[in-house]
């Protein structure tokens, strides 16, 4: 029987130590941390995700604001409210929940955002030092998979580890972090050969291709721990990761369940990034 590492259970411990760290720093600054998130027009799945984000930021002592822009705002009045939040003294990190309407440019507005407040570690400044191991924020995503790991005792050193996918947000952070660890590493994506034989291989498969239930028993290593970071929908329209749970998890030595793994952990990374932020516009003042 694998260990089913519950995401659920290490994120409420996470949140309380960012808690206890938040009230420390009111204490000591007399503000507290600020995020800022921004959402443009209506997408309904958006909404939920910047809901959920304002009130875990209120449970840990954040100020939190959301700016809702209507639909058809135009580039400038979005490049403009970031623009104003940079130099926004009670703000430290700013979100700016993608997808955006069609008409507006992600890299844009990605590139806009301050560094020093880009909590999404989306900026290629903050991608380019995450490359070379010297970083403040990590993405979301990955950095949860990372605390999860850490939280299950898995021992990356060494091991053959294998993320299937390569997107900027998850797939090739998440290599880099494993790297990081000493980890012996292989990006898989859609063009891969004989993937069923790469992830044999793995000792830890993490896997973000955006499929139902694509990996199977036949295709994870018996004894391997297996990180589903997918959010997708199966046949019959109930939540389920790229994970066959039913075929892998009697073969696996640990797994993360969908729903109550991976997705858990993101928004507490992204109240940590925040908390950092903070902690280093603090320290930039003193
Ligand atoms: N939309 C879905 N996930 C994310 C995320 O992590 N950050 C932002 N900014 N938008 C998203």
């Amino acid at each position: 029987m694998a260990k089913i590492i519950d995401g659920k259970a290490i994120s409420a411990a996470e949140r309380i130590s960012i808690k206890e760290e938040t009230t420390a720093f009111i204490e000591a600054n007399g503000y507290a941390p600020g995020l800022a998130v921004i959402i443009v027009g209506e997408n309904p799945a958006s909404q939920v995700y910047v809901r959920n984000k304002h009130k875990a930021c209120g449970e840990v002592g954040f100020l939190s604001r959301v700016y809702e822009l209507p639909e058809a705002t135009p580039q400038g009045e979005l490049n403009a409210l970031i623009d104003t939040l940079n130099a926004d003294e009670a703000i430290h990190g700013i979100l700016c929940q993608l997808p955006l309407p069609k008409h507006l440019n992600e890299d844009e507005v990605i590139a806009r955002i301050s560094p020093a407040k880009d909590v999404d570690a989306f900026h290629v400044q903050n991608v380019g030092r995450i490359m070379l191991g010297d970083y403040d924020f990590l993405p979301c995503t990955p950095a949860g998979v990372m605390v999860l790991l850490r939280e299950a005792g898995v021992e990356i050193s060494g091991k053959e580890c294998v993320v299937l996918g390569r997107s900027n947000i998850v797939g090739k952070p998440m290599a880099m972090l494993l790297l990081q660890a000493n980890g012996t590493v292989t990006i898989c994506h859609s063009r891969t050969k004989n993937l069923a034989e790469v992830t044999r291989r793995a000792d830890i498969l993490v896997v973000a291709i955006g499929k139902a239930k694509f990996i199977t028993g036949d295709m994870v290593k018996p004894g391997a721990v297996v990180i589903d970071v997918g959010m997708d929908r199966d046949e019959n329209g109930k939540l389920c990761g790229d994970v066959d749970f039913a075929s892998v998890e009697p073969i696996c030595s640990a797994i993360t369940p969908v729903p109550g793994g991976v997705g858990p952990m993101t928004i507490t990374m992204l109240l940590r990034n925040t908390l950092t932020a903070a902690k280093r516009f603090a320290q930039a003042a003193n």
